[in-house]
């Protein structure tokens, strides 16, 4: 962002950015749902943006004849991060705009495993139907967090306590073989772990001061170990092989942590033995942090250590919270056109890049597909209308999605 070319006052940015993202993400509420939204993804809904003709949700909707996904055959796969509500009422902009989807909520351990033992498989096997039926692929999202991971996986288990930790080796165990057994068909890339590494530049893990129960339990970074052995062990007990290309990590402003999630992949591979294929730069852009330059670094160190690239959470916010280096919430703004031809820039240079960058890149995925329903209207800021995605809180196309259509 803007006036953060010092080292110090990036990482101290960055720290903040983790500071407010836990403070409004973790388990806080969504906040009030837009017009017919539900509690979960939704927000307040934006202020109708510009843009093209409205082009409902609607199955007979009269929206842009041309189609985002097609156009990036020759790239990469376009996903979305939806759920029941999106294939309720974004079906016609789904079908025409996307060909590849991320569960936003349902695939989590908390969502999909409320209690031990019990699963709640329904909005995933939708949404996993839907893609089978449609000839899409998804990404799990995801095997292993520290949020939304329900209280009974850490009942009972004492940091230290070797008996209690094989407990809950064997609930993650447990967990992960449900969830890639219904689902390794239709999966065809894994977020067996998100955002294990730490914020702060002195550490290399995410800790029990930085909301880490996993790390607090086993006392280190063996947890990361253990969730991408069992994912391993049950794709190749599913049929030899099938694991290549599918363990992915996933995680959040990467261009400050490359070299930290570098050294956790050369650990799982030369002192565990375990092949992690990719990383998912998650994406929650601003308008203009990071630069294009720093991503484009990124992508080249992963690359020259032999792993893809996935964009596995696009958006990119309108407000600038951190103008000062300091976390200061940006007043309410209206999308006006002039934001939102910004806005359709920035996403533009985006894609630019992801187009050069199209042999290691094996995804694009938008955190959401309308305005209306972005988490960003409820973090860092609750309730604070954001305008972040393709489409407007009236389902009609924004000035982004023309500019990347535009090549
Ligand atoms: O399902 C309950 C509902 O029953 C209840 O009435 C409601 C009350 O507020 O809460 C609902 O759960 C919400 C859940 O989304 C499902 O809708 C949680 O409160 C809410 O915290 C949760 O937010 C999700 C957030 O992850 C959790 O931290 C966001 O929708 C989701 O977009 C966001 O996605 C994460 C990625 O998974 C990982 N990367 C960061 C990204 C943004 O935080």
């Amino acid at each position: 962002m803007p006036g953060l070319g010092s080292t110090s006052l990036r990482s101290k940015h960055v720290r903040l950015i983790a500071v407010a993202y836990f403070v409004s993400a973790a388990g806080c509420s969504t906040g009030t749902p837009n017009s017919g939204g539900s509690a979960g993804e939704s927000g307040v809904g934006g202020a109708p943006g510009g843009g093209a003709a409205a082009a409902s949700g609607s199955a007979d909707a009269s929206g842009p004849s041309d189609s985002v996904a097609q156009k990036y055959a020759g790239d990469f796969p376009i996903g979305a991060a939806i759920g029941g509500w999106h294939l309720d009422n974004l079906s016609a902009i789904l079908e025409r705009d996307f060909n590849h989807l991320t569960c936003e909520n349902a695939m989590k351990t908390a969502p999909i495993h409320p209690a031990e033992g019990t699963f709640d498989w329904a909005e995933a096997d939708r949404i996993a139907d839907y893609a089978r039926a449609h000839g899409m692929k998804l990404t799990g999202h995801t095997l292993l967090w520290h949020q939304q991971t329900p209280a009974w996986m850490f009942a009972g288990v004492t940091a230290g306590d070797a008996s209690s930790l094989e407990l809950l080796k064997s609930r993650l165990k447990t967990h992960i073989e449900a969830v890639m057994d219904r689902y390794a068909d239709v999966v065809d890339n894994w977020d067996v772990v998100n955002e294990a590494i730490s914020d702060d530049p002195k550490k290399i893990y995410r800790d029990a001061s930085e909301m880490s129960k996993w790390y607090e339990l086993f006392g280190s970074e063996e947890y990361v170990y253990w969730a991408y052995r069992y994912a391993h062990d049950a794709l190749e007990a599913k049929s030899a092989g099938s694991s290549r290309g599918k363990l992915y990590y996933n995680e959040y402003t990467v261009t400050l942590k490359v070299d930290k999630i570098l050294t956790m992949f050369d650990w799982l591979k030369n002192a565990r033995g375990i092949q992690v294929h990719g990383v998912g730069f998650q994406s929650h852009e601003s308008l203009r942090w990071p630069g294009t330059s720093d991503l484009q670094s990124a992508f080249d160190k992963f690359a020259a250590a032999g792993y893809q690239v996935k964009i596995s959470e696009l958006d990119v916010t309108v407000y600038d919270d951190y103008s000062t280096g300091t976390f200061v919430p940006s007043p309410v703004v209206v999308l006006t056109p002039e934001l939102e031809a910004t806005q359709a820039r920035r996403f533009q240079s985006l894609f630019d890049l992801y187009r050069q960058n199209k042999g290691l890149i094996t995804s694009v995925t938008f955190w959401g597909i309308s305005d209306d329903r972005s988490w960003l209207n409820n973090a860092p800021v609750p309730g604070r209308a954001d305008y972040p995605l393709l489409y407007n809180a009236a389902h009609a196309p924004k000035q982004a999605r023309g500019a990347i259509m535009n090549f």
